[in-house]
């Protein structure tokens, strides 16, 4: 995290300290309601379309088992790229409510084919479910051609975003989305259990949040029930105030970068080490797509991605492992166990890439 960031977090726990939550969140009444202007900046929609929750995967699941799905009914996803919480959740509501899902497959690079995806609309279909940028590995699915397709059939189109915000430039209003999540820890640099939610206006009356309390809705009469008129109709009573404070100070600090600069320099290191790594022998570079994140997935023979992050940390050089318990829709049919994965953001140097590479076996 940035120092803006951690001194708001910080600053924000020291007012707790000093007058209690409740006076702490009234003197930062300012500061949060620019959670709203300033993701909505970020992301080209309007702040009443922005709700905080606590992290991408409940941001996701409030509009995802909210929306009126019953027998008869059809969704699409891309599987292989499809967050496995996301998929799970589906799994389960598919199972429940009793509607159908259709699996688009894939294009030649890895993507979903666009194509394919839009011959398998039928008059029941109702939803497209999309991962933007994967989990394991530098795929990014051509989120604005899928949202044209969406818009020519009218369907609710939603977007997990949540490994893109933050590494590149997301315009909702070019992507055409309805739904969009993410988190405050990862690209956007901010603190752990946060995350937002955008839902276009003129959905949010067909996407109900999956649960209310008294911030989501009022009683009308003694049993009725009146959702918030705006996005905050998917939020929760109580949050981390400390934790949203952070969220705006990372998202400020990213758009005084400026998002094209950091998609930018994301995508240049990502770029080096992708080619850095392909010109050893016995190393494999694995990321699939067209445009692709700043995630690099690799394996080098004679040895366990296990092994070789224990070897990068040996050095200092924290690397992670994508395995079949976060990506198995996507490694299954590939034949992949796991791999090697290195991130890289706008921080980091080409020495740094360098460190990588001499750290790596030499065959
Ligand atoms: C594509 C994608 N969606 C959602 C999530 C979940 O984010 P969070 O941990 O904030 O719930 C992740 C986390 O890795 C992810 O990669």
């Amino acid at each position: 995290m940035p120092r803006p960031v951690v001194d708001a977090v910080v600053g924000h726990l020291r007012a707790e300290e000093r007058f209690g939550g409740y006076e702490a969140e009234k003197r930062a009444a300012e500061t949060l309601a620019a959670f709203y202007t300033e993701f909505a900046g970020l992301l080209n929609v309007s702040p009443d379309e922005i709700a905080y929750v606590e992290n991408a995967t409940r941001a996701w699941d409030m509009a995802f088992y909210g929306l009126r799905l019953g027998p008869g009914d059809r969704v699409i996803t891309h599987a292989p790229a499809e967050y496995v919480s996301n998929y799970l959740g589906l799994r389960q509501q598919a199972a429940r409510l009793g509607f159908e899902v259709d699996l688009a497959p894939s294009d030649a690079d890895g993507l979903v084919d666009v194509s394919a995806l839009e011959a398998m609309i039928t008059p029941q279909t109702r939803a497209i479910l999309l991962t933007h940028a994967t989990t394991a590995g530098g795929m990014v699915n051509p989120a604005v051609e899928v949202g044209q397709v969406a818009r020519r059939h009218a369907l609710i189109y939603m977007l997990d975003a949540c490994q893109s915000v933050g590494q590149m430039q997301i315009d909702v209003q070019a992507i055409g989305c309805d739904v969009l999540s993410g988190t405050g820890r990862k690209y956007l640099r901010g603190p752990r259990g946060t995350g937002f939610l955008y839902v276009r206006r003129d959905r949010m009356d067909e996407i109900e949040p999956a649960f209310v309390d008294l911030k989501s809705a009022a009683l009308d009469g003694t049993t009725g029930i009146r959702l918030t008129p705006d996005a905050r109709r998917y939020e929760a009573w109580e949050s981390n105030v400390a934790g949203r404070i952070g969220l705006v100070a990372a998202v400020r600090y990213a758009r005084a970068i400026g998002l094209d600069r950091i998609e930018a320099r994301v995508q240049a290191l990502a770029e080096t080490l992708r080619a850095e790594l392909a010109r050893l022998p016995g190393v494999t570079v694995h990321d699939r797509g067209r445009v692709k994140s700043g995630l690099v997935t690799f394996r080098i023979e004679g040895e366990t991605p296990a092994e070789t992050m224990a070897r990068m940390a040996g050095q200092g050089i924290n690397i992670w492992i994508s395995s079949m318990l976060t990506a198995p829709m996507d490694f299954g049919p590939r034949g992949i166990d796991s791999l090697s994965r290195a991130s890289v953001h706008y921080y980091n140097t080409e020495d740094e890439i360098g460190r990588l590479i001499e750290a790596l076996p030499r065959r």
